[in-house]
């Protein structure tokens, strides 16, 4: 096969700032017990609803009835999230030795680190004197890690108050829980506990190991908070980002019914927005447009949904002193977000109010923010649609043989409309496991094929970026994460690939394979930050059985301008097409990286049997 690539930038195109990004969704505990590195699940005891007896899950009692009597009830002094938990103590001196109380187990497990400080932070309230053992122990209670003990006299905690202490930890185990235990016979209440490491990123509350995974990648843009999360089967249960914003403590929480697990919503709206600026990436909002899977609002009646929408642009971007953006301010952040992307739902195109929806929110968004791109749920790349829109969003899930092939979807795709967003790509079902070398092959030709037609499709985002291996809800994702371990899996690395091609240029290039329809390759040329060196990557995908030899020929170049020393080659490959990655072999399909030979205006490279090859190669 030979690849002819024209150097010169007169033929070439500038790809957009914008093109690989990342979406992240409130799925497989990607946020809950992923990367919002609160350790306590269910802090405020309000998992089942606001009604009692309420669902304490996975809180558990420490000593019989002889000994305690738990129940919630409805004293809490936040008025959003009035369900308390309430300890009858019956016992005394003739406490088991290690008293009575609860336990929460994080979620599946807390990874407490030695030498690492964690905040505790709780309310409390008692009939008596409190004397209350705070605890990080190993997964059965047994092996302290770090503990204190808070005493009061009857009057101190006769009113709900603030309890706040940091625990050193002397050990490391990464399956621990925290205890609040006493031997003092009385009435207390807890809510609202939380334990958080005092070690995530900038202290902005992201588990730091997990947000490296993501600043890996170099996103240009996060769209968040999903996917089905945003929506709801009802919209009762859907993301709203009013009830996500404010003092921890006070915020409802709720219950995300499509994927089936309470959030505490710690991870809210405010800190989605933190987290794009922390990592360079443009915040993509998409809110709910008065559509869930099983109900829907009328459009006459949307628009409480529509200054939703308005105030939540308010909070991101508005003057401090404005209503919303005094929140804001008063959260710490009183500079705007970069809030610029705004989709109008999630996959509800084909809803039954979803246009009437969608202009309402349309022309209040344009009106008051004419820079704001709207991002639309119809799929502009077959039809053109029949309503105004900056962007659509374009979603596939599909075997490998289909991505493959479809790196061609939008080479006929009309260049007069909206852009294209595909916010959602990941090969699914059996080709891909949990995560196989050939999902990852299959969609590496795919993004070949975006960045391709770059001047149409203006951003791409794999789906979904994170599981907790411990709920998973979809298969595969980019990374898996336990409390304390976590990889990546082929699908991550192959992207890692793409992360220079943002605001690159492509260079024209056209691929002859005889027989063969089994190669895909582009030709990027970008400058590096790092060393501020130019460099020429040429990326080729081989996603059949056999290796191919790859002669590469350089039009209008200097001959001499390509340096062997400094030019690099690496390969994601590995001997079994469904290899997948795990805790055991993080890397058993990883990128390997190698210095290249005999680079010059025609070189010729070997690319092995079912592989992703980028060719770095250093100009003068
Ligand atoms: O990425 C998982 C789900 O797939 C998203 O929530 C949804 O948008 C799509 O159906």
């Amino acid at each position: 096969a030979t690849l002819t690539v024209n150097a010169s930038l007169a033929s070439a195109r500038r790809i957009p700032d914008t093109l690989f990004g990342i979406f992240f969704e409130e799925i497989n505990h990607a946020g809950a017990g992923g990367l919002w590195a609160e350790l306590v699940s269910n802090r405020g005891f309000e998992a089942g609803g606001p009604n009692t007896p309420s669902n304490i899950d996975p809180w558990s009692i420490i000593g019989n009835e002889t000994y305690i009597n738990v129940v919630t009830d409805r004293t809490s002094i936040f008025e959003r999230n009035k369900v308390a938990l309430r300890l009858e103590v019956l016992c005394d001196s003739t406490c088991p030795a290690d008293g009575v109380g609860v336990y929460n187990p994080g979620f599946w497990g807390m990874n407490i680190e030695q030498g690492k400080k964690y905040k505790v932070v709780f309310y409390a309230r008692s009939t008596g004197p409190l004397n209350l053992t705070v605890s990080l122990t190993g997964s059965n209670g047994v092996g302290s890690l770090a503990s204190t003990v808070i005493t009061g006299s009857a009057s101190d905690f006769s009113n709900w108050t603030k309890v706040e202490t940091v625990l050193e930890a002397k050990a490391t185990n990464g399956n621990s829980r925290l205890q609040l235990t006493t031997t003092t016979k009385g009435v207390v209440w807890l809510d609202q506990v939380s334990a958080m490491p005092l070690d995530t990123y900038k202290g902005h509350g992201f588990r730091n190991d997990l947000f490296q995974m993501v600043a890996d990648m170099k996103p240009s843009f996060i769209r968040f908070p999903g996917g089905c999360f945003v929506e709801g089967d009802y919209l009762r249960n859907a993301f709203r980002w009013k009830a996500s914003v404010g003092p921890w403590e006070e915020r409802p929480g709720h219950f995300g019914d499509v994927w089936k697990y309470w959030t505490d919503d710690g991870l809210g709206y405010y800190e989605f927005l933190q987290l794009s600026e922390d990592l360079g990436a443009l915040p993509i909002w998409v809110f709910n447009n008065g559509v869930s899977h099983n109900d829907e609002v009328d459009t006459s009646s949307v628009l409480p949904f529509v200054q939703e929408a308005l105030d939540g642009l308010e909070f991101a971007r508005g003057d401090p002193t404005s209503k919303w953006g005094s929140l804001r301010a008063a959260m710490g952040h009183p500079e705007p977000f970069n809030l610029k992307y705004v989709a109008v739902g999630n996959e509800d195109c084909g809803k039954k109010n979803y246009r009437g929806n969608y202009l309402r929110f349309y022309s209040a968004i344009r009106h008051a923010y004419p820079d704001i791109q709207i991002i639309s749920n119809c799929d502009g790349s077959s039809t053109p649609l029949d309503h105004p829109a900056d962007l659509y969003d374009y979603h596939i899930y599909t075997s490998a043989n289909d991505m493959f092939s479809k790196s061609t979807a939008f080479n006929r795709v009309t260049r007069n409309g909206p852009k294209a967003f595909v916010s959602e790509y990941a090969v699914t079902g059996n080709d891909a496991g949990q995560g196989s070398l050939l999902a990852a092959l299959a969609e590496a030709g795919f993004l070949i094929g975006i960045e391709k037609n770059s001047d149409i499709v203006n951003m791409a985002s794999y789906a979904p970026l994170f599981v907790n291996a411990n709920d998973r809800r979809w298969n595969p994702d980019a990374i898996v994460f336990n409390s304390f371990q976590h990889y990546g899996t082929p699908s991550y690395w192959m992207q890692l690939f793409f992360s220079e091609s943002n605001g690159a240029t492509l260079l024209n290039s056209s691929l002859q394979a005889t027989g063969s329809n089994s190669l895909i390759a582009s030709a990027i040329t970008w400058q590096n930050s790092a060393d501020k060196k130019t460099y020429i990557r040429i990326k080729a995908v081989n996603f059949g059985a056999s290796a191919v030899n790859l002669k590469i020929s350089f039009n209008e170049l200097d001959p001499n301008s390509l340096q062997s020393s400094g030019s690099s080659k690496t390969v994601l490959t590995s001997p079994n097409l469904m290899d997948e990655n795990s805790f055991l072999q993080p890397k058993k399909v990883a990128p390997i990286n190698s210095l290249l030979q005999n680079v010059g205006k025609d070189m010729s490279v070997t690319v092995p049997p079912h592989s992703f090859t980028s060719l770095d190669l250093l100009k003068e």
